[in-house]
């Protein structure tokens, strides 16, 4: 039904105000009595052979909701009837920021892609704290955080010791997000100087708490192999979690979309099918060459069973979606899980 009616009507309008009006949509119905309980009966899936225990948490399975569609954390009771595994929200930065200018979000339908240059647009973190106070589901949260586009670089591992300190007794693991194209200088923060400084930093408050919380670094997939190999050496030196795989790539090569069209849209970070095979590359490579207590999450393109098991099978031990979400609806998590 969401590809044959649904989607159809939905992408006549402009895609962010179809986010808010979908956001908005979810939150109020959820409200009626028996809503939730009927979405979950719908769209979740219990299998316990779908478990997975990893970063020493138990995932009821592993297919979760990437970071950016619910940056504020507003929709996780709503968000978790729809069968996900795990919810990511964010990227979260110390103070509240509106992002770029509109329009920022863009389909490409040819493509089955997005293109975005949100820029972070969230409601700071002590906003983000509050309403995950609020928040009813046991359902897993990563929490992803970033630094605010004023923060010049050389301050950036403030900002994240800011987000990771107050958000640190409502979310189950942290995402450093260094990786988004939409941040001006944010992908230099994946040197290994800064880098180092940032993550070691993070993980030596974390250490010091009584129950530490995995740390994972997200990185884009436009990173060479020399780059590649730092992120493993630092990722193995800051003896963090894990790694997820990938952000947006600013790469727009072998797409089916017009090239007057692209140029039209302009700058921002691609996301979506053109994405899949690129970021398991990426990953295939972290998982062939970091050591093997680092955990994997593969995000980037993951639109089906086979597409997801592509990803499981070249070393990841959980998966994201955002941009199948947007093009195949709320049945992608279920039919994912039976896919696997
Ligand atoms: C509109 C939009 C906003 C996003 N915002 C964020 C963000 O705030 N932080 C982040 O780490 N990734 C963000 N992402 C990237 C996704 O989490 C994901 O890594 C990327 O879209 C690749 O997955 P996909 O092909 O399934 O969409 C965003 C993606 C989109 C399309």
């Amino acid at each position: 039904m969401y590809k044959l009616l649904i989607k159809p009507l939905l992408f006549q309008f402009d895609p962010e105000a179809v986010h808010h009006f979908v956001f908005r949509f979810l939150k109020i119905s959820c409200k009626i009595p028996g809503v939730k309980t009927l979405l979950s009966a719908i769209y979740s899936t219990k299998n316990p052979q779908l478990q997975v225990n990893t970063l020493g948490l138990s995932f009821p399975n592993p297919v979760g909701l990437a970071a950016g569609f619910d940056k504020n954390a507003e929709l996780i009771d709503e968000l978790a009837c729809l069968g996900f595994g795990f919810i990511e929200i964010g990227t979260v930065t110390p103070l509240a920021q509106a992002g770029n200018d509109k329009p920022r979000l863009f389909r490409l339908p040819a493509d089955a892609a997005l293109i975005n240059r949100m820029g972070f647009n969230n409601a700071g973190v002590d906003a983000v704290v509050q309403n995950l106070k609020k928040r009813k589901s046991g359902i897993i949260i990563g929490g992803n955080i970033g630094k605010n586009k004023l923060t010049p670089n050389h301050l950036a591992v403030n900002d994240y010791l800011i987000c990771f300190e107050k958000l640190f007794d409502y979310v189950d693991y942290f995402v450093v997000n260094v990786s988004s194209p939409n941040t001006p200088g944010l992908r230099e923060l994946q040197e290994k100087g800064p880098l180092l400084e940032i993550l070691n930093s993070l993980q030596a408050v974390n250490l010091a708490k009584t129950k530490p919380k995995p740390i994972l670094l997200k990185i884009a997939p436009d990173l060479n192999t020399e780059q590649l190999a730092d992120i493993v050496s630092i990722v193995a030196d800051s003896k963090i979690a894990g790694i997820i795989a990938t952000n947006t790539t600013i790469d727009r090569s072998n797409l089916a979309t017009a090239s007057a069209t692209l140029t039209a849209i302009g700058a921002g970070g691609l996301s979506g099918k053109p994405l899949a095979a690129k970021s398991t590359e990426v990953l295939s490579y972290l998982y062939k060459n970091s050591p093997k207590n680092t955990n994997l999450i593969a995000v980037g393109g993951i639109d089906s069973g086979s597409s997801a098991h592509d990803k499981l099978a070249a070393g990841a031990q959980l998966v994201q979606v955002y941009t199948g979400f947007i093009y195949q609806g709320a049945g992608i998590v279920k039919r994912i899980c039976k896919g696997l």
